[in-house]
């Protein structure tokens, strides 16, 4: 059967239903659009996991601060829709903004989860993630799915949200996907599309820094912060503005103690008209 598309949450309940009477379950990978093949991996990993797969395109202004590119994100609904249904979408939510804040986004119920919402990407985007994980409960509410997928990248989000889903008791199972990356290490992001030829050859340079980050840490024989400094002076000195490069523990995102074996590089920065966000693993053992 073709992948129905639906913008009204009404339809959206019915069409669900439908596929909940058919039996099995029921998979959810919630995205802005502007499809690239990272996205349809996490199309793909929910075909394994489920029976039914809803996907949503909803490009959400409440996790976009006032001078970022809410207005400039790129909408390509048609050939969005034509990538879905080629790898195996049952349904697709395309609502507009009215649908899901039908009081507008500022009047709408907050869904906040503090501490983890305020550190890395929420010291530099203070608003951003109450927007994901509010956008993100409505969404849930609305497909009930029994588990939805995520992608590795935006690693802090990922977080945010099985920590949303155990405080509030949301019974979603969380399931991650590691980050699709382009030939030269780039992973892959709506966001690329903004830079220019020479920005686009520059960009694989963050994560070969994130590389060079793990190598060291993983050596063990250097203090993290120096390790880190010297990661945002080669950003720099190569032509970004970096936010922040970073080394935490995987479970939380805390800074590493002493016996901690799973941890995380994390970075943000600038590169012309884009800001771009990757990380690596990095294991102790
Ligand atoms: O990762 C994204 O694309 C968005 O943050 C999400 C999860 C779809 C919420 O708007």
């Amino acid at each position: 059967m073709g992948m129905e598309t639906v913008t009204d949450s009404r339809g959206l309940r019915q069409r669900v239903a439908a596929l909940r009477a058919r039996g099995g379950r029921i998979a959810f990978v919630p995205t802005m659009g502007n499809l690239h093949a990272g996205h349809l991996e996490l199309v793909r990993q929910a075909r394994r996991l489920a029976d039914h797969v809803v996907v949503s395109i909803f490009v959400n202004p409440a996790q976009f601060g006032p001078q970022e590119d809410y207005g400039n994100y790129p909408h390509t609904p048609e050939r969005d829709r034509d990538a879905l249904q080629e790898t195996g979408a049952d349904l697709l939510f395309l609502p507009g903004v009215a649908e899901i804040y039908p009081q507008g986004p500022d009047l709408t119920t907050i869904v906040e989860v503090p501490g983890l919402n305020r550190i890395l990407e929420g010291e530099h985007r203070p608003t951003h993630f109450n927007g994901v994980t509010t956008v993100v409960a409505k969404l849930f509410n609305l497909v009930q799915p029994d588990v939805a997928v995520f992608g590795e990248k935006d690693y802090q989000q990922l977080l945010l949200i099985r920590r949303m889903v155990a405080d509030l008791c949301m019974p979603v199972v969380i399931t991650g996907v590691a980050t699709m990356r382009e030939a030269d290490g780039l992973a892959m992001s709506s966001r690329n599309g903004y830079l220019s030829a020479a920005e686009r050859a520059l960009a694989p340079r963050l994560y070969a820094v994130l590389a060079r980050v793990k190598t060291r840490v993983e050596a063990d024989g250097e203090d993290v912060a120096v390790i880190e400094q010297d990661a945002l002076r080669e950003l720099a000195a190569a032509g970004f503005q970096p936010d922040y490069v970073s080394v935490r523990r995987q479970s939380d995102l805390a800074p590493p103690g002493p016996g901690d074996t799973a941890l995380i590089a994390l970075a943000a920065a600038r590169l012309g008209p884009a800001r771009l966000i990757d990380n690596i693993f990095i294991s102790m053992a």
